[in-house]
């Protein structure tokens, strides 16, 4: 059976673990070759070997442009070009307005935003050049759609994801190639480990309280899994979603409506 993505060829940032690490997963799945893209090559290159011969890891910071273009330009050396972007890999940081560090707030600016900003502006030059269009898809959270007030600078980080997407969504078009975005709600695994453990200094809690609080709030009566993301990752990057062009979409059991 062919699948959805056959022979194409993606680069997942922060694919190491989590929801980038299913992503690739689902991509293979499909018949794309990933690039495990990641800050923790150990971490990639295990994960690459794990998921089989049509994944192979890549060394990324997103927050170093020379590293940026070094991971765009072996995607295209290892498989003729690069046809879908997954912009991942992000960091989260937690602390009441009066005690955010400008330390913090640049690391989140830095990955999240810049980097984002300019691992999507590498992959669209690439994507350019080559003359076959692509597909990006960023990952924005809930957290983009109102602030919380322990979460200002991951929630503003987010915000910018769907301003950007929006943004280069209607300036990529032109070239066949098509931004949009994903706003996950609460998915757990190790990033909601490190929020609980955060939430549970902040807010005086046990630990797995807040996982368990927020699991419950869920319309759809869970937290998520990373593979509750996937179909869409798969949709957006398919020619099916060829018309859809600078969209965030939910995918958070209900979480937020838009
Ligand atoms: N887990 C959730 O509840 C949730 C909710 C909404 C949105 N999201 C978003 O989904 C995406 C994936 O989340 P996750 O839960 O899998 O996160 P995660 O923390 O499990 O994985 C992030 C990955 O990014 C990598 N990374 C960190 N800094 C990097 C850098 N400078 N360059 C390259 N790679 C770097 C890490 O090594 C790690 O493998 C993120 O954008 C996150 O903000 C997650």
């Amino acid at each position: 059976m062919t699948g959805r993505l056959q022979g194409k060829s993606a680069l997942i940032t922060g694919s190491a673990r989590g929801i980038g690490r299913a992503f690739a997963e689902a991509y293979v799945r499909e018949g794309a070759t990933v690039a495990i893209a990641d800050i923790d090559l150990d971490r990639a290159t295990r994960t690459a070997e794990e998921i089989g011969p049509a994944a192979y890891a890549v060394r990324l910071d997103v927050t170093d442009q020379a590293s940026i273009d070094a991971a765009v330009k072996a995607v295209e050396d290892r498989a003729g070009g690069l046809d879908i972007l997954v912009n991942n890999a992000a960091l989260f940081d937690l602390a009441p307005i009066v005690e955010i560090s400008r330390e913090s707030f640049d690391r989140l600016l830095s990955i999240n935003v810049a980097g984002t900003l300019f691992m999507l502006q590498a992959a669209a030059k690439s994507m350019i050049a080559r003359g076959k269009g692509g597909k990006i898809i960023n990952m924005a959270s809930q957290a983009g759609r109102r602030g919380e007030a322990l979460v200002a600078v991951y929630c503003a980080t987010k915000a910018a994801v769907i301003s950007l997407t929006q943004s280069a969504g209607l300036d990529l078009i032109k070239h066949g190639i098509n931004v949009n975005a994903i706003a996950p709600g609460v998915v757990d695994g190790e990033h909601w480990d490190g929020v609980d453990a955060l939430f549970a200094k902040y807010e005086n809690r046990s630990r797995g309280e807040k996982k368990k609080l927020v699991g419950e709030a869920v319309p759809f009566g869970r937290m998520g899994r990373a593979e509750d993301l996937t179909g869409m990752a798969v949709f957006l990057a398919t020619p099916e979603a060829d018309y859809i062009v600078a969209q965030t979409y939910n995918v958070d059991g209900g979480n937020w409506m838009s």
